[in-house]
């Protein structure tokens, strides 16, 4: 199979990391302009209020895009900047700017994919119990009818959820992310499930209101697994260990069938209700029903995986890294077989064609003497990376698309501006981009359609 004549070649980014404009033209607040005005919470005391200032710079952005050749562009709605509320009133400057934006991406040939909810929640609905109120599943749907009903004349591919894993676990259980809370599991149980009831309604309402043809897909995110060898049973220890749930209850949301197997086969994993049993909110039919609609693509971000072999024992284990194992600036270890393995083994259980939604790397880049940026550490990780995941791609893995993570620099969650994961630098002082050499790399990889990897 390989990679297809229609792949798309993206890149992504999301609302909060690259907007800025956080107080501007009737945007309301999200969980996110609120918990960065908390002192200690981000590095530095870093803040998206300007970020990238891609408001207002979104068509030089655009521009750059064309310039790199990118067929799609991933990026979020900002709830909060269409409905301030969350619900009711529609912020009409908030809509223009997507609008613009839109009719931008379409001009220079690239194809819009919409994220619904890059963890932007507007602060409003958090304060009548966010994810905790089984009524949210009505708010987002809400929201997801406006904006099928505003931007699927141009836009025909949506993402529901990024990563429901962080943005519960991370925000939740860790409280290192937006808002900030260490909540009780059981907690964290029901607004998962309001989460997938939340996913259900949104794939229902998105299409009941699209003007034309849609597709819509998921994406969540999880540390792939890959076998030690080719035997079949290192490889059959690497797929129980990736759909494997964690033993522990203050780290549950790190897995993929939790999330997965509802959407997919309209069920919790069997042995994880069990183990978990204590935890658990009230589960109906009609909410699985709900959770299970069906979906076109199955979207996943992949940025690294473990080694797993079967042990003696006949349970999967996990092979210790050497010491001096390769990882990037922000110190995750560099696994290139998880595109290859990951995409198998999720296309093999969920079967349904397969986005890698996000796959990149910080690195320490900066402007040269020569006034370029200089990033081969990001080159050898993509070519490594994508070279996996085109033999996936032609062992029979349904694979569509590729977005890059992420287009330019940007605010990078509780590490603000101290990491960089860009094709395109961004000068914070200045707002100056300069591609780097990686985004020129990719320019050429996308022009052969991967043929040289
Ligand atoms: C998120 C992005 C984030 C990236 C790098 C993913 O977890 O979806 O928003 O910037 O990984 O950490």
């Amino acid at each position: 199979m390989g990679f297809g004549k229609d792949f798309q070649w993206g890149a992504a980014t999301s609302a909060y990391q690259v907007e800025g404009a956080a107080f501007e033209d009737g945007k309301g607040w999200n969980i996110w302009d609120v918990f960065c005005k908390e002192e200690g919470k981000i590095f530095g005391g870093h803040t998206g209020d300007v970020a990238c200032d891609h408001y207002h710079r979104f068509r030089e952005d655009v521009g750059l895009m064309k310039e790199l050749g990118l067929k799609a562009y991933r990026f979020s709605i900002n709830w909060a900047r269409i409905l301030p509320a969350g619900t009711g009133t529609v912020n009409e400057a908030g809509i223009d700017f997507y609008n613009n934006l839109i009719d931008a991406l379409c001009e220079a040939g690239i194809e819009p994919f919409i994220t619904l909810y890059h963890w932007e929640l507007p602060y409003e609905l958090y304060k009548k119990g966010g994810w905790m109120n089984g009524e949210i599943a009505d708010w987002f749907g809400e929201y997801a009818a406006l904006v099928a009903e505003r931007f699927s004349d141009r836009v025909k591919y949506y993402f529901t959820l990024n990563e429901p894993q962080c943005f519960i676990g991370l925000s939740y259980l860790e409280g290192v992310h937006a808002p900030g809370l260490k909540a009780p599991v059981r907690d964290t149980f029901q607004m998962a499930h309001n989460v997938l009831k939340s996913h259900g309604m949104a794939v229902r309402m998105l299409r009941e209101h699209a003007r034309q043809e849609i597709f819509v897909g998921y994406a969540p995110t999880g540390t792939m697994s890959y076998p030690d060898s080719s035997r079949p049973e290192d490889i059959e220890a690497a797929r129980q260990h990736l759909f494997g749930m964690p033993e522990d209850p203050g780290s549950w949301t790190w897995n993929v069938s939790w999330w997965s197997d509802p959407v997919f086969f309209g069920e919790y994993p069997k042995d994880a209700l069990d183990r978990f049993r204590d935890y658990l909110p009230e589960i109906r039919k009609e909410d699985m029903k709900l959770i299970s609609q069906s979906i076109d693509f199955y979207g996943q971000n992949i940025y690294n995986g473990n080694r797993i072999r079967m042990g003696k024992d006949g349970n999967p284990e996990k092979v210790t890294r050497y010491e001096g194992f390769p990882k990037t600036a922000l110190d995750w270890p560099v696994t290139p077989e998880c595109l290859y393995w990951g995409p198998k083994f999720l296309y093999e259980r969920y079967k349904s064609p397969i986005y890698i939604t996000e796959n990149g790397l910080s690195c320490h880049d900066v402007i040269s003497m020569d006034s370029k940026v200089h990033d081969p550490n990001r080159i050898d990780f993509l070519a490594r990376y994508l070279k996996c995941l085109k033999q996936s791609a032609e062992d029979g893995t349904d694979i569509r698309g590729y977005f890059q993570w992420s287009l330019m620099d940007n605010f990078e969650w509780h590490s603000g501006y101290a990491e960089r994961f860009g094709l395109v630098y961004v000068d914070y002082r200045s707002q100056e981009r300069i591609i780097k050499d990686s985004g020129y790399w990719y320019r050429d990889l996308i022009r052969g359609n991967g043929g040289e990897l």
